[in-house]
Order: structure tokens, then sequence, then C-alpha cells
């Protein structure tokens, strides 16, 4: 039967009958033209699996250039005063069901603004994942407070929420959980944790707009949400952020921390002139709120598109030994892909390197890395990152913390769990799950390809 005339249910029902053919014959199915066993690997000189583009991101048409053409001749390039991002701060905090939003210039402004506002600084832990973009690190280490690192759930590749308590002291003052990959943490233990402790909950939901724990919004959960607009992310004006929020006096002070310490609303000192807060300036520009404006448009029907792609390609992908998606928790009940991320378990590979694994990809047609918006080249976790050492080293951290406390964090700061997941972590970006049912195929047959193979690359 061509595979172009089945449903998506026949389409899955085809994939589970070809795993039990491919655990009888260890043969994985192909779904394209290919027969994966008898074709030779790209990265060995034979054809590739795919030669076609995928989905190039960002996506843009005549919306993005009328509303960015509107900013440019209302004369109005900023942000004070201008009804229009106003307007889109609105449209924002209705769509993720929050009371506030700001726009502020980026993620790790939202971030930091969020920590500075909550009144955390010197002398403080916030507990956190070592398995984050460095941003979330950031916002922790520049108001001097101490990220205590909590391991990840191997399955998940959260937060793992029954190891946050151990880590509790009386110095913890926050739970900073990050929807890695855009799954989201579980968000019933860690609130009910940051409750019995009195601890504040910062989401870092920066690579997880739209996705939801018990049909809430990412970002929406705890005491202050946070989002991405930058280049990568599936909702994007090249750089961009935003705080969510439902008390006013907090958001008040958001936006008077991001625009020098003006008082605003309910956040007013009086007496003290012009400046009563030391602050700093994350304003955006009506440009940025022009972009997400349209790009807002089409973003939830890019979501479905990836949600049903994402499944779709699991279903593919469990077939293959040593290729384990990343799961969600049983509370998610809509999750979103900032990245596809999977564990590549070499051992079923014969033991082939990550890194050879990702240029046998690449060389099929399949853009991929083991970046995934979390780590880098190096793939250091990032409690091992050099900017702990470098801020622990720093004046006012040597001020502020005793020698003792110092070595004490140095000799707990250990997550075997997250150090294990960056070393075998792959996958690709949101983009390519704007395609087609066709190109989870080529994805799936272009690593059941590279499986088949595995004793070639040797
Ligand atoms: C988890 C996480 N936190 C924070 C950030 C920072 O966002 P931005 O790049 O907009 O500053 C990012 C984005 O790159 C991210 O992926």
């Amino acid at each position: 039967m061509n595979k172009n005339n089945l449903t998506r249910r026949q389409f899955i029902a085809a994939a589970s009958a070809g795993s039990l053919a491919a655990a009888a014959s260890r043969t994985i199915p192909a779904y394209g033209d290919i027969t994966n066993k008898a074709s030779k690997l790209a990265i060995l000189g034979g054809r590739p699996v795919r030669t076609k583009r995928f989905p190039r991101w960002p996506v843009w048409d005549k919306t993005e250039e009328k509303s960015i053409l509107a900013a440019l001749n209302s004369g109005r390039w900023g942000r004070v005063g201008v009804k229009m991002v106003s307007a889109v701060e609105k449209r924002f905090a209705e769509l993720m069901g929050s009371k506030y939003c700001l726009l502020v210039h980026c993620g790790t402004h939202a971030l930091h603004t969020s920590v500075h506002v909550l009144g955390i600084g010197g002398g403080d832990e916030v507990l956190v994942t070592p398995y984050t973009f460095v941003a979330t690190i950031d916002a922790i280490l520049l108001e001097d407070a101490l990220p205590v690192f909590v391991d990840i759930d191997p399955e998940t590749f959260q937060m793992d929420p029954d190891k946050i308590e151990e880590k509790i002291t009386e110095n913890t003052k926050a739970i900073m959980p990050v929807h890695i990959t855009g799954g989201l943490c579980n968000m019933d233990k860690i609130n009910s944790i940051a409750r019995k402790y009195n601890l504040k909950v910062i989401e870092d939901a920066c690579q997880a707009v739209l996705a939801e724990w018990r049909n809430k919004k990412a970002g929406t959960l705890g005491d202050l949400g946070c989002i991405s607009f930058q280049s990568s992310k599936p909702l994007t004006c090249g750089e961009g952020g935003a705080i969510l929020g439902d008390d006013e006096e907090i958001m008040d002070r958001c936006y008077s921390f991001h625009n020098f310490g003006r008082p605003k609303g309910k956040f007013m000192i009086r007496d003290r002139g012009d400046y009563p807060i030391l602050a700093t300036k994350y304003r955006v520009t009506s440009f940025q709120a022009a972009v997400l404006d349209a790009q807002t448009n089409r973003l939830e029907r890019q979501f479905e598109r990836r949600a049903e792609n994402a499944d779709y390609l699991t279903s593919r992908l469990n077939e293959i030994p040593g290729i384990n998606p990343r799961k969600d928790y049983e509370g998610t009940t809509k999750p979103t892909y900032y990245a596809y991320a999977f564990r590549y378990k070499k051992e079923h590979f014969n033991n082939l390197p990550r890194k050879r694994f990702l240029s046998a990809l690449r060389a099929e047609g399949i853009p991929c890395s083991s970046g995934l918006g979390t780590i880098g080249s190096t793939s250091t976790p990032m409690n091992k990152e050099g900017l702990i050492e470098d801020a622990l080293n720093s004046k006012s951290f040597q001020k502020i913390y005793s020698k003792g406390r110092l070595n004490k964090y140095r000799e707990q700061n250990h997550c075997p769990e997250s150090d294990r997941l960056c070393k075998e972590v792959a996958g690709f970006g949101q983009s390519l799950l704007l395609g087609t049912k066709r190109d989870m195929d080529d994805i799936a047959d272009a690593i059941s390809k590279i499986y088949e193979n595995r004793d070639k690359l040797a």
C-alpha cells in the first residue's frame, strides 16, 4: 500500500506491526523508497535518504511586513506610552491565561527581572536544573544568589521533583523549574513543595510557549513565568521576552525594574526622587512587538502541526533500539516542541560515538545536533560550566559567602543523571516538525538506516 494513502491511525498501526516484524528479524521497517539495510550510508558515499530542505524558520509573510510598517509609520519606535506594545502585552496575557504580561528585550531579561523583583539576592539559594540553557543560571548568579542544582529525571529530562526536598536549606528562597525542550516539569509536585517551604516559583518557560500542565499554560503555573521570543523559538521576533504574572504589585515592580526604576502603578515610592530604586533598562521596541503580533496569528496552527508530527515520529522512533525519545509526565495535557529530543544509546549502535552518529544523520539530510538550546559544543552540564567557578571566585561572592559554605557547595554540586544525559542527548529543532508526515518518515528512515548499517561505521 502506498504510505501516502494511509490515515494517521493506520500509519501508527503499520508502524506497530512493523515493530513486531522488526523484533523477529532485527530489521527496522523503512517507510520511504529505500530498503535501509541494502542501501549504503551517505557518509560512506551512498545516496542520502533526503536531499530536500526541511521547512525554513522563521516563517513570515505580508502580515509581518504590514505590522512592521505600521510601527515604522507611527513614528513611535520605543515602548513608553506606545499603545501598540501594551495591546500586544494584553493579547499575549489573554492567550496565555495570565492577568498581566510585560514584554522585555529577551528571555534572559525576563528571568533576571523576576529573580530581582522577588527579592532574591546575596546569600540566597535557588533550586534549578543543570540541564538548561545558560541564561537560567546567569539570572541567579547576576543577583549574587547561589544556583543549587537538582538532578534530572532520566525519562522526562526535567528537574526531578523527588530530589528537590533534599536540597532545601534555610537559605532556599525559590525553585526555578525549566520546561526544557518544551516538555513540562511536574508542576503538581513542585508547587506543593514550594507551598510547604514557602518558596517562590519562577518558571523558565522560555522553550515552552503554549505547552499546558492540566490545561494551564506553562509560564502561568508559578509566581512569575518567563518566555523567550529569540530567533529559534516557536514564537519569535528575533529577540524578545515576556514576564507573566497575576500579582499586580509584583508586575508593577517588574515594569519599574525594566524602566530605570521609575515608579509604576501600585509600586510607588514617594519622596525619593524620580529613580527611587536601583534598576536597569530592559525595554522592548515597537518593532519587536509588531513582529510578535503578526507571528501570534499562526502560532496555534504551528503548535498543532508540531504536536501531531512529533506524536507520529515518536511512534516510529520507538521502533529503533537505542533511540529513546523524551517522555512527558501524565499531567502534561499539551506538550510543545522547542526541540525534539531523544537519548542516543550507543551500545545499541555498535558503540558508534554520538558525534559520528550525528554526522551520519546529517549526511542523510537530517539537520541534527546534541545542543538543542541547552548544552554547547563541549556538552558540559550547566553545573560544571566555567561561569559557576567564575562567580564563586568573584569579589562579591567571596565577600558574601564564607569559604566553608562555598567549599560545601562545590562538594555537593553533582548531578550524575544530567551528566549522563548531556553525553547521550540528541535531536533537532522545532522547525523540522512543521513539515509533513513524509518528512517525519525521512527522519525515522535515516536513523533506522544508520542502525541497520551500524557495523559498517566502526
Ligand atoms: C531555557 C532557556 N532559558 C532562557 C533563555 C533565554 O532567552 P533569550 O535568548 O531570549 O534571552 C533561553 C533561550 O535561549 C532558554 O532556552
